[in-house]
C-alpha cells in the first residue's frame, strides 16, 4: 500500500524511530521534518503517523499542542514580525503587535479574511529604526501602530491584486 508521506518523509520518520528509544520521544523531531517538508501539520498527517507508524494520536496531539513551534493551520501568504526585544520595546512594539493582531481579529469577526499573521520576534540587528521588522523578507523600519495599519492594508491589496490576475 502507498504510504500517505513522501518517500523522503518516510525516510526520515523511520530513521527517528530507529533512533530513539522509544515512539513517543521520536514524536517531537519526526514533527520538526513533516513542519519542514509542508510548513505545518495537519490532522490527517497525525492520523498517518498512527496508521502507519503506530504513534499515537492522542500523543501527538498532546505534543503539537504543548509546543508553541508547531503549526496546525497553513501558513497565511505575509508574515508580519516585529522585533520585541529591548530598543524595540522601548519604542512602543507592543502597542504595535497588539494594533497589528486587533486588526487581524477585526476583519475576521467581519468576515474578512487578511493574508497576514503577525509575529513577535527577538532582535533583528535594526535596533536603530525601532520597532523594527519584516514583511516576509521585506525590511521594515519604524512601525508604528500606523505604520503596522498600513503595511497590512498595502500587502493585503497587493495580495487581492496579484490573486486577480491570477483567475
Ligand atoms: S531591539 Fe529591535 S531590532 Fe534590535
Amino acid at each position: 500500500m502507498a504510504s500517505y508521506f513522501s518517500t523522503e518523509l518516510n525516510k526520515s520518520i523511520k530513521a527517528y524511530l530507529d533512533r530513539f528509544e522509544t515512539k513517543r520521544t521520536a514524536i517531537l523531531p519526526i514533527l520538526h521534518a513533516i513542519q519542514d517538508e509542508k510548513q505545518w501539520i495537519s490532522g490527517a498527517d497525525v492520523l498517518a503517523l498512527e496508521q502507519e507508524y503506530d504513534l499515537s494520536a492522542v500523543e501527538v496531539r498532546e505534543v503539537l499542542t504543548f509546543y508553541s513551534m508547531y503549526r496546525t493551520s497553513p501558513p497565511k501568504p505575509y508574515r508580519l514580525e516585529i522585533c520585541k526585544s529591548i530598543s524595540c520595546f522601548l519604542m512602543g512594539a507592543k502597542e504595535s503587535v497588539k494594533t497589528a493582531k486587533e486588526a487581524l481579529d477585526k476583519a475576521q469577526k467581519e468576515g474578512r479574511e487578511l493574508p497576514f499573521e503577525v509575529h513577535e520576534v527577538e532582535c533583528l540587528g535594526q535596533c536603530g529604526y525601532a520597532p523594527a521588522g519584516y514583511v516576509n523578507k521585506d525590511r521594515q523600519n519604524n512601525i508604528t501602530p500606523e505604520r503596522a495599519l498600513e503595511l497590512i492594508d498595502q500587502y493585503s491589496k497587493k495580495y487581492d491584486n496579484e490573486s486577480q490576475e491570477k483567475k
